[in-house]
C-alpha cells in the first residue's frame, strides 16, 4: 500500500469556476479515485486561494470585506466541486490562523538561512488610489511593437516582456490615472542561490513530464532571478512580521503553503501523521496537479522553498494543458465562457468527466471541448455501448429468471480478455493516460456488444428450448457490464453507484473488477443514464450568453457612471451632419495575416463596395459577420495601411475589453443614410 498526498491548485476566490478550471480538478479527482479504489492510502486536499490585489479591489467595489467575498466564493466553489463529484478529503483556505502560522514559520527559517534579501525597487504607483500597482493593473501601448491596450507585464501581440513604466501611455486600471514611479523597499527570496537544490530535485524525480523538464531547462538557461515576495499596503494578505503592517507577503508566497495548512488541518481532524508526508526522507508520495500557467511557481519557487526549510520536495508535478471550446480559447462574446454552474444547471457531471477522460493524456497539450463531439461521444460510448448492455440483458433476467443470473460462463475467452485487460488499463490510469484507458475499455465494450449481437437473445427467446441459452447470454452480458463499470468507476462515479445498486453488489474495488458474479440476484433495471439532448447544449450556451450580457450590462453601467463627465466636447448639428453614416452589408470578412486586431471587411453600400480594415478581430469570427448589416462612416478620407487602403470605418461600441459592432433593426437595406 502506498501513502500518497495529492493537491490540486487552489482556485482563486475572486470569481466563479468555469469549465477550464474543471479540467484539472476532474483529472486529479479521477487519479485520486483510482488510487483509493486500489486500496492505497491517498489523501486529496485543496482550498481557496484568497489573497492579493484583485480580491482586495473586487471586495472594495462590492462594498464588502474581502473576508466575506472569499467566504462566499469558497462556498460556491465547494458546491461546484461537489456537484462535479470532485471529492476532496479536505477543503481549506489560505486566509486563516493556521496558514499564517505556517507562512511565518517558513519565513523565519528562510531568514535564518539568509535566504531573504531586501532592496529598494521602483514601481508603478497610482497617486489617486494611493497604492502601488501590480503589473496587470497597468495597461498601455507595447514599447516594442506599439500594440495598444496591453497589460503592464507583457505584450500579447509580440510576447515582449517589460515593466509597466516602460510602456507608452501607461494608465492605471484602477483609476485611469497615469501611474508615477515610486520607490519602496521589497523583500526577495534568493532563488538564484538555490539552483543546486532545484537541479538535484529535478534529477531525483522521474515523474516530471518531458515538457516540464524542457521548460525548466529553458528557465535555468535564462538564469534564475531572485523573487520578490513582498507587497506594499494596502494589500489583502498576511503582514510580514516586523514591518508594522506596511509590507505584506505576496499572495504567491502563501498560496502553496496553503497545501501544507490544508493538510495540517486535515491531520488535526483525522489523526493522520503530518510528518509522514512532509518530512525529508519520507517514503510517502506527494503530487501537485496544476495547469500550465502556474508551472514557474510550482516547479521553481516551491521546491526551492521546501528544500530550504528541510521539507520533502514533490514526487511529481502533473501539469494539464488549457481547455479550449470548439477549437477556440474560451470567449465571453462567443458564449463559450461556460461557468461550472451553468453546465450543472443542465447536465450531470459524469458526461463531462467521461469526455475529459477520453481526451486527457499525460501531455500538456491543450484539450478541446467540441460540443458536437461531446454529445456524440458520450451518447455513443457511455450510453450506446456500456449502459445499453445492461438494458439489453436485464429485462430477460428480471422477467424470465426471477432476477437471478446464471453462473455458467458460455464464452470464457471473452471473459479472459476482460480480465487480462486489468493490468494494461491500470497502467494507463496510473500514468494519467486516461485517453488510452478509455480506448481500451471501449474496445471491451465493443466486444461485449458483438457477443450479444451474435446470440440475439431477443430472437432466441421466441424459439423453443432456447431459454437456458438466453439466460447464459444475458448473464454473461451483465457480468461484462459489471466489469466495464468497474473500469470506468474513477471516471463516472455517479453512474457507477447507480449501477452497483442495480447489480445489487457492494461498491466495486479495483481488484474486484475481474470477478464474475455467479448465481447472483440483481435488482430491477432502471435507466442508469439518459442521452444528452442537443437542446441541453443550446441551453448551456444560451445561459452563458445571458449571464455574460448581464455582467457586461452591469460593467457598462459602472463605466458610464464613472465617465459621465468625460464626454467629448459639445458640437453643433452641422458638425454632426458632416459625418455621412450609411447602412452597409458585410459581404466579405477575413483575418488580416500578421495583424492581431484587424479584420478585412468588404462592405456593400448598394451603389458601390468598400474595403475597410476594422479592429474587431478579438470579438468576432469573420464567418459570423458575413451577411450582417452594420453602420459605417462612408465619407471618411481613405487611409493607406500596411495591408491596403481602408475606405471608411464601421461603428462599434467598446469599453476597452469587449466590442460590439452596431447592427440596424431588421429591414434596413445597404446604402440608407443614418441621420
Ligand atoms: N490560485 C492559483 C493557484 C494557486 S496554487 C498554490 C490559480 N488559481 S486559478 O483559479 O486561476 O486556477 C485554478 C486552476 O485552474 C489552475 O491549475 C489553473 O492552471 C487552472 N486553469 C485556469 N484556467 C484554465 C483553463 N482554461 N484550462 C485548464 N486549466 C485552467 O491559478
Ligand atoms: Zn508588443
Amino acid at each position: 500500500m502506498r501513502n500518497i498526498l495529492v493537491t490540486n491548485a487552489l482556485p482563486y476566490a475572486n470569481g466563479h469556476l468555469h469549465l477550464g478550471h474543471m479540467l484539472g480538478y476532474i483529472q486529479s479527482d479521477i487519479w485520486v479515485r483510482f488510487q483509493k479504489l486500489q486500496g492505497n492510502q491517498c489523501h486529496f486536499v485543496c482550498g481557496s486561494d484568497t489573497h492579493g490585489t484583485p480580491i482586495m479591489l473586487r471586495a472594495q467595489k462590492l462594498g464588502v470585506k474581502p473576508e466575506k467575498l472569499v467566504e462566499e466564493m469558497s462556498k460556491s466553489h465547494l458546491d461546484d466541486f461537489m456537484d462535479f463529484e470532485v471529492e476532496f478529503d479536505n477543503y481549506h483556505s489560505t486566509h486563516n490562523k493556521l496558514n499564517q502560522e505556517v507562512v511565518e514559520a517558513i519565513y523565519e527559517k528562510l531568514q535564518a538561512a539568509k535566504l531573504i534579501d531586501s532592496k529598494e525597487i521602483l514601481q508603478a504607483y497610482d497617486p489617486k488610489a494611493d497604492m502601488f500597482l501590480p503589473d496587470r493593473f497597468v495597461k498601455g501601448t507595447c514599447p516594442k511593437c506599439k500594440a495598444e491596450d496591453q497589460y503592464g507585464d507583457s505584450c500579447e501581440v509580440c510576447s515582449a516582456t517589460y515593466s509597466p513604466l516602460d510602456m507608452i501611455n501607461p494608465v492605471s486600471v484602477v483609476t485611469g490615472e497615469r501611474p508615477i514611479e515610486k520607490s519602496s523597499e521589497h523583500y526577495f527570496f534568493k532563488l538564484s542561490s538555490l539552483s543546486q537544490e532545484i537541479q538535484s530535485w529535478i534529477k531525483s524525480t522521474d515523474s516530471l513530464q518531458p515538457e516540464v523538464k524542457n521548460k525548466l531547462k529553458e528557465w535555468f538557461e535564462a538564469g534564475l532571478q531572485d523573487w520578490d515576495i513582498s507587497r506594499d499596503a494596502p494589500y489583502f494578505g498576511f503582514p510580514i512580521p516586523g514591518t508594522d503592517e506596511k509590507k505584506f507577503f505576496y499572495v504567491w508566497l502563501d498560496a502553496p503553503m496553503g497545501y501544507l495548512a490544508s493538510f495540517q488541518d486535515y491531520c488535526n481532524k483525522s489523526g493522520i501523521d503530518f510528518d509522514n508526508y512532509w518530512k525529508k526522507g519520507t517514503n510517502s508520495e506527494l503530487y501537485h496537479f496544476i495547469g500550465k500557467d502556474i508551472l514557474y511557481f510550482h516547479a521553481l519557487f516551491w521546491p526551492a522553498i521546501l528544500a530550504s526549510v528541510d521539507y520533502r520536495e514533490p514526487s511529481g508535478i502533473f501539469v494539464n494543458g488549457f481547455l479550449t471550446i470548439n477549437g477556440k480559447k474560451m470567449s465571453k462574446s462567443r458564449g463559450t465562457f461556460v461557468s461550472a454552474r451553468t453546465y450543472l444547471n443542465h447536465l450531470k457531471a459524469d458526461y463531462l468527466r467521461y469526455y475529459f477522460a477520453s481526451k486527457l493524456t499525460a501531455k500538456i497539450d491543450d484539450i478541446d471541448l467540441n460540443l458536437e463531439d461531446f454529445l456524440q461521444k458520450v451518447n455513443s460510448d457511455v450510453i450506446g455501448k456500456v449502459v445499453n448492455i445492461a438494458s439489453r440483458c436485464a429485462g430477460f433476467i428480471n422477467k424470465k429468471f426471477d432476477g437471478v443470473l446464471s453462473d455458467k460462463i458460455i464464452d470464457q475467452s471473452l471473459v479472459d480478455s476482460f480480465q487480462s485487460a486489468h493490468k494494461e488499463i491500470s497502467i494507463c490510469f496510473e500514468n494519467r493516460d486516461f485517453a488510452q484507458g478509455i480506448r481500451l475499455i471501449m474496445q471491451l465494450a465493443d466486444q461485449a456488444n458483438q457477443f450479444i449481437d451474435h446470440y440475439k437473445p431477443w430472437q432466441l427467446i421466441k424459439e423453443e428450448g432456447k431459454e437456458e441459452l438466453v439466460h447464459d447470454v444475458c448473464s454473461l452480458g451483465i457480468n461484462l457490464f459489471k466489469m466495464l463499470i468497474g473500469y470506468l468507476k474513477p471516471v463516472v462515479p455517479e453512474l457507477a453507484t447507480k449501477s452497483e445498486q442495480f447489480l445489487n453488489i457492494t461498491p466495486i474495488k479495483w481488484s474486484d473488477i475481474p470477478m464474475t458474479l455467479g448465481a447472483h440476484k440483481i435488482n430491477k433495471f432502471k435507466p442508469l443514464m439518459v442521452r444528452i439532448e442537443k437542446e441541453k447544449i443550446d441551453m448551456i450556451i444560451e445561459e452563458t450568453k445571458q449571464k455574460q450580457a448581464e455582467e457586461t450590462g452591469a460593467q457598462v453601467e459602472e463605466v458610464v457612471k464613472e465617465n459621465a463627465l468625460n464626454l467629448a466636447p459639445e458640437i453643433k448639428i452641422d458638425d454632426f451632419l458632416k459625418v455621412d453614416l450609411r447602412i452597409a452589408k458585410i459581404i466579405e470578412a477575413e483575418h488580416v495575416e500578421s495583424s492581431n486586431k484587424l479584420l478585412r471587411l468588404k462592405l456593400d453600400l448598394g451603389a458601390e463596395q468598400r474595403q475597410v480594415f476594422a479592429g474587431i478581430k478579438s470579438a468576432y469570427d469573420p464567418e459570423s459577420l458575413i451577411g450582417k448589416h452594420t453602420v459605417m462612416v462612408a465619407n471618411l478620407a481613405p487611409r493607406k495601411m500596411r495591408f491596403g487602403v481602408s475606405e471608411g470605418m464601421v461603428l462599434a461600441a467598446g469599453d476597452g475589453k469587449d466590442l460590439y459592432i452596431l447592427e440596424p433593426h431588421e429591414g434596413a437595406v445597404a446604402g440608407l443614410r443614418v441621420s
